[in-house]
């Protein structure tokens, strides 16, 4: 079984949208676990103090240490890794998520306030991970982003259908577009290839689509598909 262990100071928003359709349906299975950690139960003032003024001075609070830490060691004795969500990250891929859930599972801290005090990212070996480039409030959206990512590919979880359109953003293109009847929709026909039964032509042409919407839409990625595909000719 995949195991997700997440550390939050808001453990009641879990499972939340993970509950629902393929990632709910694969836990009830027992397919994966979440095991929800209320960071704050690793608090040992009576305020149950999480965070405080940064040294230094500025706008914000700062994880402590030392509650995380006691969080860490308490829900992570095993060799999972420890990622913390945070928009300070290395961004998450789909190339990241599929040696995520080859592991048997991950830790996720999830940050909040203005940051977590980086003696803990250092002495616990929390690498960071960000799911894009904006910000969050907290780390608990990302991290449920990133374990549904997991979850879908764990074995048993996705049809086959499913499993093969994966296969196109492995190979760093986007989707193809898709159609299904009617076969004219307010005046909009699909487009004839498909309809023609050939299935060599059908391919070339989603392939072709694939490769006009990624140049057309993210440069970034045509150019390592296009590196990618040089490099593979040249060796
Ligand atoms: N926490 C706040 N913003 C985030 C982001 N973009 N990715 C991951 N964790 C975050």
């Amino acid at each position: 079984m995949w195991r997700a262990s997440v550390l939050t100071i808001l453990p009641d928003i879990f499972p939340g949208p993970l509950s629902a359709s393929l990632a709910g349906k694969a836990l009830a299975a027992n397919t994966w676990s979440l095991d929800v950690v209320d960071i704050r139960k690793f608090t040992t003032d009576k305020h149950r103090t999480v965070d405080d003024t940064p040294a230094g001075g500025g706008p914000g609070m700062v994880m402590k240490a030392d509650v995380l830490a006691r969080a860490i060691d308490a829900a992570a004795t095993d060799a999972r890794p420890r990622l913390l969500l945070s928009p300070r990250g290395a961004p998450l891929t789909q190339a990241r998520v599929e040696a995520l859930a080859q592991q048997p599972g991950v830790v996720l801290a999830c940050g909040r306030f203005e940051g977590v005090d980086e003696r803990v990212i250092a002495g616990r070996g929390l690498e960071e991970v960000s799911i894009g480039d904006y910000v969050l409030s907290g780390g608990e959206l990302a991290a449920m982003v990133l374990i549904d990512a997991c979850v879908r590919l764990l074995p048993g979880v996705m049809g086959d259908e499913a499993s093969r359109t994966e296969e196109s953003f492995t190979e760093g293109l986007l989707e193809y577009p898709h159609y299904t009847r009617p076969q004219v929709w307010e005046g909009r026909a699909i487009p004839e290839v498909l309809l023609s039964g050939d299935h060599a032509k059908i391919a070339a042409w989603r392939r072709a689509e694939a490769e006009r919407l990624t140049r057309e839409r993210r440069g970034d990625l045509w150019s390592a598909f296009l590196a990618r595909f040089r490099g593979s000719r040249a060796g």
